[in-house]
């Protein structure tokens, strides 16, 4: 017997469908609710919402579980292959050796930038934030790949996929190189994907930076982790885009953009400040723990938290785990690392973050580990943008593919004045 909902508004009384998805969560089905009542929901910031149905990636926010296609994310860590969560994640199941390999040499034949996309480098600022110079790169490879606007056909799709999974390292790498003065190194067709952006990020045109095998996992592994994460606020900003049926490059572009903000993909940032400012004794681990609660500071505890997670985020420990592993492997222990313990130690024994349930998320410990990498603080929230476009192409391509999506507009509660006429600008007082 299927579910009701039972909604009932002065004398009106409303029958509402029940969804129920593959894990047993119920969702009231209100897409007729206007169509039928006039009515509107109140969901501001979207907490309670649905935005479509997904089959990509599955969390279990009490339990702290993240699954991509069903997988345990844990279970990538095996010669964890970025590229291979790629495929995953945009056709829906784990590729078969040919599939990948294919993959690979797509990303290969794709990963130069076209010479007048490198041209626009020489003339942003050394100082431009590189989340700028990604989000308009990514953008302009519509102008210079214009017959990917048109994504209708699939071999269009998955092309402008391999281009955009590949070109993205080259974009960042380049943005990084400018910003230092440095010449750009071209890519290296016989590295694989995360050594081959280590080498565009590191090589001199006199030595090639020597790639770690360890340090060539872990940077794997940090992209698998940030790779997808259900409908949160920048696949919402790139599913928005792509309901109007603009094109992959164009969406992507706005994911980059939303990702930029502090609470969302710029915390990892924030989270090295607030570690470097206590490292240098500007404040201290009680302090900040102090100042986090204070609602009259804008200040967070950066890393903690989550719409989601009530328990830990699983990348967090997953990240954890691996700072111990790296910094081992390089014989260079990290103070901040030390420090982030403190207060994770100090946060979770206090009532103020254990009664809202906030716990470590993705970025508490992503930026100390690509600081032990050597990536600089201001290419941290890049490289979350190289992680999580697969899940951005891959939520694209879902809405993209459903014969049901039309253009996503939602409606508004009015608080503004009734109607009022025009007064000339001379009659005003
Ligand atoms: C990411 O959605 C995703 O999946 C995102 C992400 C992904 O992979 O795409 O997981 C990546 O964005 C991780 C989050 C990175 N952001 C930060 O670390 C910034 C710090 N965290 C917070 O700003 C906050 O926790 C959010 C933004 C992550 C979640 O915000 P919510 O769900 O809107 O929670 P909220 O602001 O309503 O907080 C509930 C309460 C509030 O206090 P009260 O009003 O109950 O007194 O908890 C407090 C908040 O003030 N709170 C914090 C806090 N996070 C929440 N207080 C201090 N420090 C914090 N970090």
């Amino acid at each position: 017997m299927s579910e009701k909902a039972i909604l009932t508004v002065g004398d009106q009384r409303i029958e509402l469908p029940v969804m129920k998805g593959t894990d047993g969560r119920l969702s009231i089905d209100i897409s007729q609710l206007h169509a039928q009542t006039g009515l509107t929901t109140y969901d501001p910031a979207l907490a309670n919402t649905a935005l479509c149905r997904s089959a990509i990636t599955w969390i279990d926010g009490e339990q702290g579980v993240l699954r991509y296609r069903g997988v345990p994310i844990e279970q990538f860590d095996q010669a964890p292959s970025f590229v291979e969560v790629a495929w995953t994640l945009i056709f829906g199941r784990l590729p078969t050796r040919a599939e990948l390999d294919h993959f690979r040499e797509q990303l290969t034949a794709n990963e130069l930038l076209h010479e007048g996309l490198k041209a626009q480098f020489q003339h942003i600022p050394a100082d431009a934030p590189p989340m700028a110079i990604l989000s308009a790169s990514l953008s302009n490879l519509a102008c210079f790949h214009r017959q990917f606007i048109d994504v209708e056909q699939p071999e269009r799709l998955v092309e402008a996929a391999a281009r955009l999974i590949s070109k993205v390292r080259t974009i960042a790498a380049f943005s990084y190189r400018r910003s230092r003065g440095l010449p750009f190194i071209y890519p290296d067709p016989s590295l694989r994907y995360c050594a081959n952006f280590l080498h565009m990020m590191f090589s001199l045109p006199y030595r090639q930076y020597e790639v770690s095998p360890q340090i060539e996992e872990a940077l794997n592994l940090i992209f698998i982790l940030h790779a997808d994460h259900e409908q949160n606020c920048s696949t919402t900003a790139v599913r928005v885009v792509g309901s109007a049926r603009a094109n992959l490059f164009a969406s992507c572009a706005a994911g980059v953009s939303a990702l930029w903000g502090p609470l969302h993909g710029g915390a990892n940032v924030e989270v090295i400040r607030m570690l470097e400012r206590i490292h240098a004794g500007g404040m201290t681990p009680e302090q900040c723990i102090r100042d986090a609660k204070d609602k009259t500071s804008p200040f967070r505890l950066y890393g903690f938290g989550h719409r989601v997670y009530r328990n830990f985020d699983p990348r967090a420990q997953v990240l954890r785990r691996l700072c111990d592993k790296v910094f081992a492997d390089l014989k260079q222990p990290d103070p901040l690392l030390d420090i982030a313990r403190r207060l994770e130690e100090l946060a979770l024994a206090d009532p103020y973050f254990v009664e809202r349930k906030l716990y470590p998320n993705v970025d508490f410990y992503s930026g100390i580990l690509l600081r032990g990498i050597g990536i600089p603080t201001n290419m941290f929230t890049v490289c979350f943008a190289i992680g999580r476009l697969p899940g951005w192409i891959a939520q694209w391509k879902e809405q993209h593919d459903d014969p049901h999506s039309r253009i996503i507009r939602p409606r508004q509660v009015y608080t503004g004045p009734g109607e009022s006429d025009y007064v000339p600008i001379d009659q005003r007082s």
